[in-house]
Parts: C-alpha cells; sequence; structure tokens
C-alpha cells in the first residue's frame, strides 16, 4: 500500500552531506504526492512531537551545507520498549506513515524498533566513520577524509621547518577507515588503528629510524581515536628517537565543512531511493552502497553483519610509506 504521508529524521552524530539526503527526501516525496515532514533532534523528535512540515523551498539552500538542518541528538528514552512504543504512538497521532532515518549503526537498530512497533522505516547510513559492516560507504566519510588531510597537511609545513614527529589523532572509536586513507594519502610513516594491534618498537620506531637512516627528517603518525594515547605516544617517541615531537587531536573540527561532491551526490541518491522505497511499501531496510551500486538490504540482515578491514590497502600504507 502507498504511503500518504512520510517523516524524516537525522540521528547520532551528524555528517556532512546529510543535509543532502534530507533534501532528496523531502523532494522525492512529494514528487510522488506524499506529505513529508521533518523531525527535529532525531528520535527525540518522534517523541515530543517536534516536527515541521516541509515543502519544496524548505530544503532550498542545504546541499551545500554542513551539519544537518534538522539538528541531530542521541536519545537515551527512546532506547527503551516505552520509548519506542511512545514514538510509534506519535507518528500514529501526528499521521505519520513511514519514517527515513539517517545516521549510523545504533540509528538502524532504532529504526528497526520502530517499525516492529508498527511504523515502517528505511534507514539511510550517515557517519563520518565508515563504520557500518553493510555499506561500502558512509554519507560523511569523504568530507571528513578531505578535511583531515588538509589539516594533517597544514601540519606537516611546520613540522618540515623543525625535523619534527606529528602524532595526529583523526576520529574512529571502532573503525580504522579514516585513519588509514587519510594516512595514505599524507604518506604516514606510521599508521594506527582498532582492528590492527601495534607495537611499539616495531611498527613506529623501527619504521622512524629506518626512515631517518635513509634521510627522512620529519614524520607523520596517524592514530585512529579507538587507538587514542596520542600524549603519551608523543612523548614515548621522543624520549625513543630524540626527535621532538608533537600530538595534535584533529577532533569535531573533522565533523564540519561543506560536504564534497561525493556526500552530496551519495545522499542525494540514497535519500531518493529511501522516499520511493517507503512509498512503495516497502520497510526495515536500509539504503547502502554495495560493489559500488546503491541496493536496499533487510535491517536486521544489515545489522548482523560483520566489518571487513581493508588489509590489503593497510599493507600497501606499510609498504610504501616507508
Ligand atoms: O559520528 C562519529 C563520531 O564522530 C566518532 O568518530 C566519534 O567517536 C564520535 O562520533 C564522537 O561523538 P560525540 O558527538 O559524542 O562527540
Amino acid at each position: 500500500m502507498a504511503l500518504k504521508s512520510i517523516a524524516v529524521l537525522t540521528s547520532g552524530g551528524d555528517a556532512p552531506g546529510m543535509n543532502a539526503a534530507v533534501r532528496a527526501v523531502v523532494r522525492t516525496g512529494i514528487s510522488y504526492g506524499m506529505r513529508v515532514v521533518g523531525v527535529l533532534r532525531g528520535y527525540n523528535g518522534l517523541l515530543n512531537g517536534d516536527v515541521m512540515e516541509m515543502n519544496l523551498r524548505s530544503v532550498s539552500d542545504i546541499i551545500h551545507r554542513g551539519g544537518t538542518i534538522l539538528y541531530t541528538a542521541r536519545s537515551p528514552e527512546f532506547n527503551t520498549p516505552e520509548g519506542v512504543q511512545k514514538a510509534a504512538d506519535n507518528c500514529r497521532k501526528m499521521g505519520i506513515d513511514g519514517v527515513v532515518v539517517i545516521g549510523g549503526d545504533g540509528s538502524f537498530r532504532g529504526a528497526r524498533d520502530l517499525t516492529n512497533a508498527g511504523i515502517p522505516c528505511i534507514g539511510i547510513p550517515g557517519t563520518i566513520d565508515n563504520d557500518i559492516a553493510s555499506s561500502e560507504y558512509t554519507i560523511g566519510f569523504d568530507t571528513a577524509m578531505n578535511t583531515a588531510v588538509e589539516m594533517v597537511d597544514r601540519l606537516r609545513d611546520t613540522m618540515e621547518s623543525h625535523d619534527r614527529c606529528s602524532v595526529v589523532e583523526v576520529m574512529g572509536r571502532r573503525c580504522g577507515d579514516l585513519a588509514l586513507q587519510t594516512g595514505i594519502a599524507v604518506g604516514a610513516t606510521s599508521i594506527l588503528v582498532p582492528e590492527i594491534p601495534y607495537d611499539f618498537q616495531r611498527d613506529i620506531i623501527d619504521r622512524m629510524t629506518f626512515t631517518q637512516k635513509t634521510g627522512k627528517k620529519h614524520f607523520i603518525i596517524i592514530v585512529a581515536e579507538g587507538v587514542g594515547g596520542v600524549d603519551k605516544l608523543a612523548k614515548d617517541i621522543e624520549q625513543a628517537t630524540g626527535i621532538e615531537t608533537r600530538a595534535t587531536v584533529l577532533g569535531h573540527v573533522q565533523r564540519g565543512g561543506s560536504p564534497t561532491l561525493r556526500d552530496r551526490v551519495v545522499g542525494s541518491q540514497m535519500g531518493a531511493i529511501a522516499a520511493k522505497k517507503l512509498y512503495e511499501g516497502y520497510s526495515n531496510r536500509v539504503i547502502v552502497m554495495r560493489g559500488g551500486r546503491i541496493v536496499d538490504l533487510d535491517i536486521t540482515e544489515a545489522l548482523n553483519m560483520k566489518r571487513v578491514f581493508d588489509k590489503e590497502l593497510y599493507d600497501i600504507a606499510l609498504r610504501i610509506s616507508i
């Protein structure tokens, strides 16, 4: 049965490109004759009835903007059976027949629960971490990587001028993709990721001293947030090598900024497909990238998938960043 009225929300950490996805959901939904509402601050908006009616112009001038015009939140209240029930009841009261949820794995679990409570949901992967097992790509990843690369390039200028070593923490609590790709792009001597345990002597010091012997004088070590400890690492490196070392945590600067072309396009594609799928009566699906194509999968199936770290790319980094 075709739906008459749908909602869209963004949940969890914001990511550049979420606005492109919201815009696509709104305009595609309207093109199918549906009413579309925007829910503010993630699932909290469903609990509090905090929604706004959307029209074609409500999403004008947002495709180039970072963050999310719908705001976002992590909602402890929604993460309870009572919370899910209340959200579903509120959807029925507000005449919302289905919801597009843009966020990470936690947001997808919420979408699954809300579907089980009778409100069909479709998920879209939006997080800078690229940590969703079912999708090769998550909206925001490309922008975050490009920001991290730009920041590390700036650090490189000053590290090079002083013959120093720079230890840089990039985001990614459970996933080293941001660290790996950034590390390759900036020619990091070592890349530390949560997926692969490291040995201080072998993976950092030996690599630095080897490259030093071949003439290298400044060094970049990229560390994923999930590995952490950059201040101590910098001190230990300085002590072991005698090379002046500074630690930098890039932090939330990686989450902001105007989305890249890739995030605008993938966000637009995923948003449009999600709204169409809801209209056609699909539910409990996630829109993901697999084999470079945008496809849909069952949410529960998607949530049970295990992430595979790109060890081949990691090995390439080890071989060439020397
Ligand atoms: O959205 C993902 C992420 O940026 C992670 O890389 C990071 O660990 C986390 O969110 C930080 O979350 P918060 O919004 O609580 O600071």
